[in-house]
């Protein structure tokens, strides 16, 4: 199995003796383990214990000069590939959900790109409490992942919901997170975000294409072991851990940028929303509206942007080539007339009618189009879970063209 990194997180309930065994399994499973413990849980687990079973000292401090000056909290944010707070106590949880970075357990958890994987364990008043539930429910809403808690015997002698999930069924739940390294190997174009086309010296058309499926699609396929290029019209967001990035302002800088990458490329996924028209001629000089009467019109004639999505199917050979259509309206109908036409393996449809999902937003809802026709509708879900699925579809094309 494929070593990946672990941040294990313990805070202060009476769970945290069976922490050891916890890093331990991720440690036979051949994973590099780094553990972190709040002040608190000091008082249940030995600092030295947790050394000893992941090989590594372990971080109690936010403010550790030495620590620091070594591997510093932001290096080991973005070192882990998944972060276990395991036990996770109320107040812990609590603090998550708030957001707090006060401590170093909450600060790496506020500072990780990683997924979060919460163990709770606390007596089942604590659990059941509205104030824990709202904050449980608040990370939920943010992503982050649950094992547990189990219902039994507690160690504060009440019985129900409470017990930290065993540490098997922990790591177990860790290993469906950390996800297969099933893109390792392949190649992987994605394009992300719109383009800008000059209207003038400081003016552009463009769209509301923020770019964050595309990322995620960079990102998710970069922690499937993807080599990953994103090809990105303008636009804020960070450069996923591991990838390339080629920035590109026009729909004819885009072309030329997917077709420089293309040969190379197993796998090609067009994210971004490409301005299908441009202005005729750009003026080199700004527009002065001096230079007309008040509410006197100006045209603007716009020619058609190549389609790259049709350029690079018609030379796709044995790629797979996954194409998006944002619509506002008939969004089946004109996606299954889309593949018909443009030839890609499959196209994944997006209604942006809706202000909850697709344009600049982290949800999306979109559906699966196939060539002969047929539809997956997925639920609403968060851009990194689309993306999640989407490569779930492209590594079965792969694996059948094989
Ligand atoms: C003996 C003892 C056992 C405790 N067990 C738990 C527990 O299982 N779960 C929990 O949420 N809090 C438990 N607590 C309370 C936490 O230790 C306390 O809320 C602490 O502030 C948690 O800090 P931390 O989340 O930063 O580790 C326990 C306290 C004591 C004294």
């Amino acid at each position: 199995m494929e070593q990946r990194h672990i941040l294990v997180a313990v805070t202060g309930g009476i769970a945290a003796y069976k922490a050891p065994e916890l890093v331990r399994a991720f440690v036979k499973a051949g994973h590099a383990v780094r553990c972190v413990m709040t002040r608190a849980a000091a008082e249940f687990v030995s600092p030295m214990a947790l050394q000893t079973v992941s090989g590594q000292p372990v971080r109690r401090e936010l403010f550790d000069a030495a620590e620091e000056g070594g591997i510093d909290h932001i290096a080991l944010a973005d070192w882990a590939d998944l972060v276990v707070v395991a036990p996770a106590t109320a107040h812990t949880i609590a603090r998550l959900a708030g957001g707090l970075a006060d401590e170093l357990v909450t600060t790496l958890a506020l500072a990780t790109r990683a997924p979060l994987l919460i163990a709770p364990a606390m007596n089942v008043n604590m659990w059941r409490h509205p104030a824990t539930a709202a904050n449980v429910a608040t990370l939920t809403g943010r992503g982050v992942h649950w094992v547990g808690p189990d219902a039994g015997e507690l160690a504060c002698g009440w019985e129900g919901e409470g017990r930290m999930s065993d540490p098997a069924r922990i790591a177990e739940r860790a290993e469906s997170l950390l996800g297969a390294r099933d893109l390792t190997g392949v190649r992987l174009l994605v394009t992300a975000g719109g383009t800008r086309e000059p209207v003038d010296a400081v003016r552009y058309l463009g769209n509301r294409s923020s770019g964050k499926m595309g990322y995620a699609v960079a990102r998710q396929a970069a922690r499937r072991g993807a080599e990953v290029v994103l090809v990105t019209g303008p636009s804020g967001l960070a450069t996923p851990d591991g990838v390339r990035r080629v920035d590109v302002g026009t729909a004819l800088e885009m072309r030329d940028a997917v077709l420089a990458e293309f040969a190379a490329a197993d796998v090609v996924v067009k994210a971004a929303a490409v301005a299908d028209f441009r202005p005729a001629a750009a003026s080199e000089l700004k527009i002065r509206k001096e230079d007309l009467a008040d509410g006197a019109g100006l045209s603007l004639e716009l020619v058609r942007n190549p389609d790259i999505l049709a350029e690079i199917c018609r030379d796709k050979g044995k790629r797979v080539v996954v194409g998006f259509a944002a619509e506002s309206h008939d969004v089946i109908a004109t996606a299954r007339s889309k593949i018909a036409r443009k030839g890609c393996d499959l196209l994944v449809a997006n209604d942006v009618s809706n202000a909850d999902s697709g344009f600049d937003v982290d949800h999306n809802t979109v559906s699966f189009v196939w060539p002969a026709g047929d539809v997956e509708s997925l639920p609403p879900l968060s851009k990194d879970e689309v993306a999640g699925h989407l490569l779930d579809r492209v590594t079965k094309l792969l694996g059948d063209r094989e």
